[in-house]
């Protein structure tokens, strides 16, 4: 069963989208919109713009765009349903019983389902390593300096000896082999069905909402896999989760720990950083990154002294970055995680390290250095270029003289001398200071002296140009609906190219013919495209892009211009189709006409 037209439209009008974001970033006003830090990607000035009028969101940096069901599908991953649920209960509006059908209802009982078994495997686990049976598991707990209080916190236990004692335990609670299955926690071969774990200190891994979604399973002294670990199932996707987020997003501290092992964020919890999560035996994902960034802007990567640890660090710095993060490195050494300096050295010592992080960007140059020989001319050079290019990453004059600063003195190269490399970088790389795409991504092999041009497909820009002005177009109708008198007769969805595009602007003029006062509410009509299950992220972009646009562009001649671009392509695309010689001389007739089109 689905929801009508009209009561989605009454959740979504009844849910001021100013009100609404700002429950979750801070917004300012300014003229008529509000605006702030986006949410979607990192940024130091704001850039997203919510508009009362319109009840849309747009971020001109990253080009997220939508309505109030948008943004909570967005910010907090929920399915359109999902969303407009939760904005329904937040205004107080009774949503009739949905029943779910067929797949979707299977498919929500499995899932809770999978919750269930795993909590219930987490109790089982726990109850062993506390029975006779669980003796070894626990004395190899307390043999790593946990105490009971932390084993207790953590819901660590113990996957006994007897190779189907969870498979039992769980038949005999009732549940089918169908979902069993789908947990991960057994094999079924031939032979009949075994526990994936057994023998292994077990460690739950939790949600974010301390929902047990997984595990991961250690041998007790060497041996191989010295980890295993749940697949990924239904409700365990590990590019989503971070070990100990449950307990670390109501730390109240100012910045996080990243970590590599769940022994790590353990001993670092016990130790009272209770601020520590890991990723759980995959490296950092984008994913990772966007969720710390709900709860942090600043990360302090603890990852191991080792070589690997310092590449995962490399990989990582970049992309906390992107999402706006500052990262600092702590200095583990001579230890070799976090778990054994804080054995070895004590908390304090750890405050320390962690008082003294270096700079990602210092440690960046650091471990580029190391890889060099500077007593090598020619790896001095392009120890000097390379560092000077990275220097050109940063956009901001200041951040950047300041940063010369310190790379000159911390490394010993005269200052004077590396300004000049940055600034005549820079020059060779164009006006903007950041090198194109292309050119970072050679990295230090072949530093490119010339910016790296794009071989662009000429029929492709121009293809994109159309767009553009289609969407322009379209921003224009929204914004001032009296344009649409203008255009009557000259122009239509018809001439609209891009099927996506067409569908979006019959709406819009077929929205104008029937309100009132002959008012386009794109938020109404973007609901229509969610509610269908249509991809209506892109027809958000082209409704914001489109308005904002046309805010940048509301020159006299504007309208016109846009007008007789989109209705030439449109009869190009005829010409070309046509089918005999009076049809195509009438085509370039109405182009000829074109030309003295003027819509004022
Ligand atoms: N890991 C894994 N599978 C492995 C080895 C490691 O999933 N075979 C993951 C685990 O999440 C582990 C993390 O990578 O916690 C870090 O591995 P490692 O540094 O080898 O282990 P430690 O966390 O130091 O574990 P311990 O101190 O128990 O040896
Ligand atoms: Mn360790």
């Amino acid at each position: 069963m689905r929801y009508s037209e009209e009561l989605i439209d009454e959740v979504r009008s009844r849910n001021d989208i100013v009100e609404v974001i700002s429950g979750y970033i801070q917004l300012k006003k300014s003229g008529a919109n509000y605006f702030g830090l986006c949410p979607f990607h990192g940024e130091k000035t704001p850039s997203f713009s919510v508009s009362p009028e319109k009840q849309m969101y747009h971020c001109f940096g990253c080009g997220a765009s939508g309505n109030v069901f948008s943004f909570l599908m967005q910010y907090e991953q929920l399915s359109f349903p999902e969303a407009v649920q939760r904005l329904a209960d937040r205004a107080g509006i009774a949503l009739p019983k949905r029943e779910l059908t067929g797949k979707a209802k299977e498919e929500a009982d499995l899932r809770q389902k999978l919750f269930e078994v795993n909590k219930l495997a987490a109790n089982y686990f726990y109850i062993q390593l506390k029975s006779p049976k669980g003796e070894q598991g626990l004395s190899y707990f307390t043999g790593r300096a946990l105490t009971d209080a932390t084993i207790r916190h953590f819901g660590l236990g113990y996957s006994n000896k007897t190779s189907d004692d969870l498979y039992r335990f769980l038949r005999g609670r009732g549940y089918a082999d169908a979902v069993l299955k789908e947990t991960g926690l057994f094999t079924y071969t031939e032979k009949g069905v075994f526990d994936k774990f057994w023998n292994r200190v077990m460690f739950p891994i939790m949600d974010a909402n301390s929902r047990v979604i997984g595990f991961g399973g250690r041998v007790m002294g060497d041996g191989e896999p010295k980890y295993l670990n749940s697949p990924e199932t239904r409700i365990f996707e590990k590019s989503r989760n971070l070990y100990g987020l449950n307990f670390a997003r109501s730390s109240r501290k100012k910045y996080m720990l990243l970590c590599e092992g769940y022994m790590d964020v353990i001993a670092m919890h016990q130790a009272g950083f209770t601020n520590s999560v890991a990723s759980l035996g995959t490296s950092l994902t984008e994913q990772h990154a966007a969720i710390l960034r709900r709860y942090t802007d600043t990360v302090i990567l603890t990852y191991d002294s080792d070589g690997a640890g310092v590449k995962a660090a490399l990989r990582a710095i970049p992309m906390l970055r992107n999402v706006g993060i500052s990262t600092k490195v702590l200095n583990m050494r001579p230890h070799k995680d976090p778990d054994e300096f804080i054995k070895a050295e004590g908390r304090e010592a750890f405050e320390q390290r962690i008082a003294e992080a270096r700079n990602s960007f210092l440690f960046e140059i650091d471990v580029l250095k190391r890889d060099l020989d500077m007593d090598d001319p020619e790896q001095r050079t392009r120890f000097y270029r390379e560092t000077a290019r990275k220097l050109l990453e940063f956009d901001e004059p200041l951040e950047r003289e300041s940063y010369i600063d310190a790379v000159a003195r911390e490394f010993f190269i005269p200052k004077d001398e590396l300004a000049a490399l940055v600034n005549r970088m820079g020059l060779s790389y164009g006006t903007g200071s950041r090198p194109s795409a292309g050119a970072n991504a050679r990295g230090s092999a072949g530093m490119p002296e010339q910016p790296v041009k794009m071989q662009a497909n000429p029929r492709k820009r121009r293809e994109d140009g159309i767009r553009q002005s289609e969407r322009l177009l379209l921003g224009m109708l929204i914004n001032d609906p009296t344009d649409f008198d203008k255009i009557r007769g000259i122009i239509g969805p018809a001439d609209f190219q891009d099927p996506v595009y067409r569908k979006a602007a019959a709406d819009v003029f077929a929205q104008h013919e029937k309100s009132p006062d002959g008012k386009v509410l794109p938020a109404q009509l973007l609901s229509r495209y969610q509610a269908e299950g249509d991809d209506a992220q892109e027809i958000a972009g082209l409704f914001s892009e489109g308005m904002a646009a046309s805010l940048r562009e509301s020159g006299p001649k504007a309208l016109t211009e846009t007008v007789r671009k989109i209705r030439k392509n449109s009869l190009d695309v005829k010409l070309r189709e046509a089918g005999d010689i009076r049809e195509m001389q009438e085509i370039i007739r109405q182009q000829a006409e074109l030309a003295n089109l003027d819509l004022g």
